[in-house]
């Protein structure tokens, strides 16, 4: 069978693509350090407030300049919707959340989870500058989504 020139090409160019593709993937995760924040383990949503660390949602120190914050969403709002950490520690974000699907975004900040009922999500950041930051939901998650934000206080 004979492979008509132009086909040829496309099908080279289409080869082409997708090495580039692959190129720019490998690129956005490797050298930008851009991923999905870690699918850090797994939880049953209905004992989401009974087991360890979620049962102590807020903010708990774990080494001289290191906490972890836990955090729980839920429609509509974030367990604890406000919370106070120090400049420059490094935050170690744990969440999750039991109903639906929600959004965990610092505005300003790198800061973009996505909460999987069934899932931990895990992101570490540190701020550089104290000040007030608005938590939001940024997931659609039903009529409330909007009234869904909390704050973070850094000191
Ligand atoms: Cu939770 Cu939108």
């Amino acid at each position: 069978m004979k492979v008509h020139t132009y086909e040829r090409a496309f099908m080279a160019l289409g080869g082409v693509l997708l090495v580039l593709c692959m190129a720019a993937l490998v690129y956005a995760t490797v050298a930008m350090g851009i991923h999905l924040p870690g699918r850090a383990g797994e939880i049953e949503p209905g004992k989401v407030f009974t087991t360890p660390p979620f049962d102590n949602p807020g903010v708990h120190q774990t080494g001289p300049n290191q906490y972890d914050v836990v955090i729980i969403g839920q429609a509509w709002r974030f367990h604890p919707t406000e919370i106070r950490v120090p400049v420059g520690a490094e935050l170690n974000f744990i969440a999750t959340t039991f109903d639906v699907i929600h959004g965990f975004h610092i505005e300003g900040t790198r800061v973009n989870m996505m909460l999987i009922p069934g899932q931990i999500s895990r992101l570490t950041y540190r701020f550089r500058k104290p000040g007030e930051y608005l938590i939001i939901c940024h997931e659609y998650c039903g009529a409330g989504h909007h009234n869904m934000y909390g704050k973070i206080i850094v000191e």
